[in-house]
């Protein structure tokens, strides 16, 4: 089975053809090809994804990138029939200005072996999702193929089934932590397909707190690279940091997380050191970023220990943007094997927001829903797992 996968949730526009083969009663996933635009700098300036900008974003690249991902693939041009076009029109209303081209396009350039077409449909930015969603609808439309929408979390759990040498034969039932920009979870994964939130942040996301720490310290969006960075550069001299920051809700026995208060203890270091010192200098950054650092990675791993406590897990799944940090999948992947677990995680460009893990989820909506030409799928900025 083939799948074009269409990922706009928020500051990446990113396409992808995935190809889901049996091998007896497991699956394994290959990445055909992939086309991604990255938002990231054009944010920056807003210390923050800025949603308007993303939709924008991503209906100027949509059709660039589409057409770079289908170049060297077999496509067809087809007919299209007026209440067709008139159909498709309808859905692009709210978008104009791109609306012939896209048709244009995906007459001349219908690929000739794509069996489903997956677009996320939540959690994420409503304007970014909703660029995704209609244009995934049109291209049903035109070409024919059904559709689903698919779940971005969903997409972050199986991100760790699009390394070549994996397939669903994981034993289970997997511990699966997620860090992103968005969202902190805990989820218990049954089975692939069957999902449980164990826990979640009761504020702010890691992702999220990362980047407001860094903003703090005077650097650019998305910050979390440049923190863990910072804090890399004095944990590789053997040094520890010279502050102490509070481990917020380790102590809570539950699986909730809570980072806004940490952010806010870093804030009152800075002015702390700003106070004494008149200024922060370099090093003084660094040590706290390596603070900030040891304080999360302590959370993390008392939280993961409670879920243990509680339940038999046979395999660590971790994933979402933050898990990009080595220092994170150094201390988790110590920690699995601490607890005998086996542990999955993406490989680097599958961490951060991607759409070879939304043709992987949807390999997994599609076997569990019924997949229709152009369905009127809804953007659902909160969906839940
Ligand atoms: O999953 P993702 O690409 O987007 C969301 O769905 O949110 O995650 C983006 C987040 C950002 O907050 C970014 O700062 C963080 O992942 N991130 C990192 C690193 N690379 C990306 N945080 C810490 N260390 C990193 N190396
Ligand atoms: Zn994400």
């Amino acid at each position: 089975m083939k799948i074009l996968a269409i990922e706009t949730s928020c500051d990446e526009t990113a396409l992808s053809i995935v190809e889901a083969l049996e091998e007896g009663v497991d699956i394994r996933f290959s990445e055909i090809k992939s086309a991604i635009n990255s938002q990231a700098k054009l944010h920056s300036e807003f210390g923050g994804v800025f949603p308007n900008l993303a939709k924008r974003e991503h209906s100027k690249n949509f059709i660039p990138l589409l057409s770079k991902l289908l170049n060297d693939q077999s496509v067809e041009s087809i007919y299209i029939d007026n209440p067709t076009k008139k159909h498709a029109m309808e859905i692009l209303e709210r978008y104009p200005d791109r609306a012939e081209d896209l048709i244009e396009f995906a007459v001349k350039n219908k690929p000739t072996d794509i069996d489903y077409i997956a677009v996320t449909q939540g959690p994420g930015l409503a304007p970014a999702l909703w660029v995704g969603i209609v244009f995934a609808r049109v291209l049903s439309l035109i070409w024919n193929i059904p559709m689903v929408g698919v779940n971005h979390m969903e997409g972050h759990i199986v991100s760790v089934l699009g390394r070549s040498n994996k397939n669903t034969d994981v034993k289970l039932p997997s511990l699966a932590l997620l860090i992103s920009g968005g969202h902190t979870q805990v989820v218990k994964v049954s089975s692939w397909g069957q999902y449980e939130i164990l826990g979640e942040t009761q504020d702010d996301a890691l992702g999220e707190a990362y980047d407001k720490v860094a903003r703090m310290l005077g650097m650019s969006y998305p910050g979390g690279p440049e923190v863990s960075k910072r804090a890399r550069l004095l944990r590789e001299q053997g040094v520890s940091s010279i502050y102490e920051l509070p481990r917020p809700m380790a102590n809570s026995k539950d699986l909730r997380f809570s980072f806004s208060g940490l952010k806010t203890a870093v804030l009152y270091k800075i002015q702390e050191i700003e106070k004494e010192f008149n200024q922060l200098d370099e090093e003084k950054i660094n040590h706290i970023c390596l603070a900030f650092e040891d304080s999360i990675s302590d959370v993390l791993i008392k939280k993961l220990s409670i879920a243990l406590a509680n339940e038999n897990y046979q395999s660590l799944i971790i994933g979402g943007g933050v898990i990009a940090n080595q220092h994170i999948r150094n201390i988790l992947s110590n920690f699995a094997n601490e607890n005998n677990l086996e542990i999955l995680v993406p490989s680097q460009d599958h961490a951060t927001d991607n759409a070879v893990m939304i043709g992987i989820a949807g390999y997994f909506t599609i076997k569990r829903s019924k997949p229709a030409v152009a369905p009127d799928i809804v953007a659902n900025g909160n969906m839940s797992l």
